[in-house]
């Protein structure tokens, strides 16, 4: 194998450092950008710092530059300076709800960050692979005007022909998106331009619930680790709208990381592909709550709210065949339980440091 100079943004975060780990270990080399502007987003429990310091002690020749994707300037000298083979693309403001107090800022990370990205990737290296983290929000609300049955502890959907969830054919206007779905919906279209007009090797994925014991989980970002976090550390969890029968599916980074891998050996210019944990590792609120609590042994304290988040979606499960079609050899290879106690372990080990003094 011929080492690869690889380029990973939001590498403190929960999918960029589970790649700067996993090319790391293939001995790539790998550089990573992040500015720690989750803990700007959210507050002292969003600092990423902790995953940073975990990654330099884990990585062989990783190298972190405390740059700001928003910073062409910056970007420009980084590019100059390192011939990528690949670019993955991660930092983010990632949350619906957040997004309403900082549209601007929103907007400039989300949208401008991921043009100056791909603009000096044109410029310094047209040929590097290009992967951009688009969301599942693109699609706004539109996924609700499925014909939805009400389960036990479930929604569903109620036809057979959209047992697998929901396709790249969904819509992507004419919707409610948040200023979130919408900035990250700007970015993906013009990553997709890069890769149709330009030609350049870019692949958009749209997550579902991207997860694992690397995320510094929220309230507004992160549902299963911040979930873990208050059935673990105390506090009251809060269920919004929907009986608490909202479905999310949940891919663990490791899965996220090998579908790169997968892109990055055959890439298809300005494809786009729904990326989650697919029908077999999707749950509802309220089942989450019950594994969280069956597999962690502690009592979660929750309270239900009756409204929804707005434009949050009611069943949402990304329909995988369209990524499997192009790469057969990848599949979903951790399950939910597995996701479940991981996320336990790493949370569980937060707060037996914290208690050491840590
Ligand atoms: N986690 C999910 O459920 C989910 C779902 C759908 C899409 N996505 C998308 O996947 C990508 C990765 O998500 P994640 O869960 O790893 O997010 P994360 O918040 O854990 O990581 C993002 C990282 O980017 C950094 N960052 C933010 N703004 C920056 C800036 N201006 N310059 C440099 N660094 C900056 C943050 O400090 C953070 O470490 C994002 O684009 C996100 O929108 C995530």
């Amino acid at each position: 194998m011929t080492p690869k100079t690889i380029l990973v943004t939001g590498s403190s975060g929960l999918i960029g450092s589970g790649a700067v780990e996993y090319f790391d270990h293939q001995g790539h080399k790998v550089h990573g950008v992040d500015n720690n502007m989750r803990q700007v987003f959210f507050g002292a429990p969003g600092d990423t710092t902790w995953n940073l310091k975990r990654l330099r002690s884990v990585t062989k020749s990783f190298i972190h530059h405390e740059l700001d994707v928003r910073d062409r300037i910056g970007m420009e000298s980084l590019f100059r300076a390192h011939r990528f083979d690949m670019i993955i693309h991660c930092a983010a403001q990632p949350s619906h709800d957040k997004a309403r107090d900082i549209p601007i800022l929103d907007f400039e990370v989300n949208a401008l960050g991921t043009v100056n990205l791909l603009e000096a990737t044109r410029r310094h290296c047209p040929d590097a692979v290009f992967i951009f983290f688009s969301t599942n929000k693109v699609y706004g609300d539109s996924p609700n005007e499925l014909p939805l049955k009400e389960l036990e502890t479930r929604w569903d959907y109620a036809r057979p022909e959209d047992y697998n969830g929901i396709t790249e054919q969904c819509r992507i206007d004419r919707t409610l998106h948040s200023l979130f779905g919408a900035s990250k919906a700007s970015a993906d279209l013009v990553a997709q331009e890069y890769g149709r007009y330009f030609g350049m090797k870019v692949g958009v994925f749209r997550g579902g619930c991207l997860t694992g014991p690397s995320h510094s989980g929220v309230e507004l970002h992160g549902f299963l680790s911040y979930l873990v976090k208050v059935a673990l550390s105390g506090g009251t969890y809060s269920v919004f709208g929907y009986q608490g029968k909202q479905v999310r599916d949940n891919i663990h980074s490791h899965d996220v990381v090998r579908a790169i891998e997968a892109f990055a050996a055959n890439p298809r210019p300005g494809e786009v592909y729904n990326l989650g944990g697919g029908r077999q590792n999707s749950i509802s609120m309220l089942e989450a709550i019950a594994k969280v609590e069956k597999l962690s042994g502690k009592k979660l304290n929750w309270k239900y709210v009756d409204e929804n988040r707005k434009g949050d979606h009611i069943c949402y499960i990304s329909n995988l065949a369209k990524f499997q079609s192009h790469y057969p050899s990848w599949s979903i290879s951790i399950g939910l339980d597995e996701i479940f106690r991981q996320i336990i372990a790493e949370q569980a080990s937060h707060l037996s440091n914290f208690g050491q003094g840590g």
